[in-house]
């Protein structure tokens, strides 16, 4: 087992291609975070944002294996400029006091400055280090390198 857990959550595939590279760069073991709520189509859409910017609670179906671990680096789209409600209830879940925690997320344009202050007051230590990619594509030499760079960077931190 990793000293290191990713853990993401991801509506459209975007955010967990990211996490994935990670895990392989890292040597990492990752993990999805689900949720009970379907967010499919264009509903779903609709009803997300609305859920993230009243951070209504989620119901999480996945479990993860926190606990033997020094450091989580959380994986999440940008909502409403927040965290999604399926990272806020891990958040609650799971106490991360004593680990590292970094954060990276995924995001159309907004950046994520709203997201990682967020994030960060509901993390008991803050944030160790964030990321955040505008659309990220699979092919992109420029992402590789950009996470090989975090991934130096979250080390630093973890020692
Ligand atoms: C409900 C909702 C709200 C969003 N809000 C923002 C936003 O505030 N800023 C932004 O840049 N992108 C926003 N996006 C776009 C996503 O953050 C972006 O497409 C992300 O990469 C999707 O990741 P995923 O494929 O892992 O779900 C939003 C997407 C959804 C579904």
């Amino acid at each position: 087992m990793s000293d290191i857990l990713i853990v993401y959550y991801s509506r459209t595939g975007k955010t967990r291609m990211v996490g994935q590279k990670l895990a392989a760069i890292l040597d990492a073991d990752i993990e999805e975070i689900r949720e009970a709520k379907d967010r499919s189509g264009r509903m779903g859409w609709l009803i997300a944002g609305k859920d993230s910017l009243i951070a209504k609670p989620a119901e999480l179906t996945s479990e993860h294996s926190v606990e033997p671990r020094k450091a989580v680096i959380i994986g999440m789209p940008v909502w409403a400029n927040r965290p999604p409600p399926a990272v806020r209830a891990f958040l609650s879940r799971y106490d991360l006091a004593g680990k590292k925690v970094c954060a990276f997320c995924t995001h159309d344009g907004g950046g994520g400055k709203g997201l990682f202050a967020k994030t960060a007051k509901i993390v008991p230590d803050g944030l160790a280090a964030t990321l955040a990619m505008k659309k990220p594509k699979p092919d992109d030499p420029v992402l590789d390198e950009q996470l090989r760079q975090w991934a130096d960077e979250i080390r630093e931190a973890c020692e």
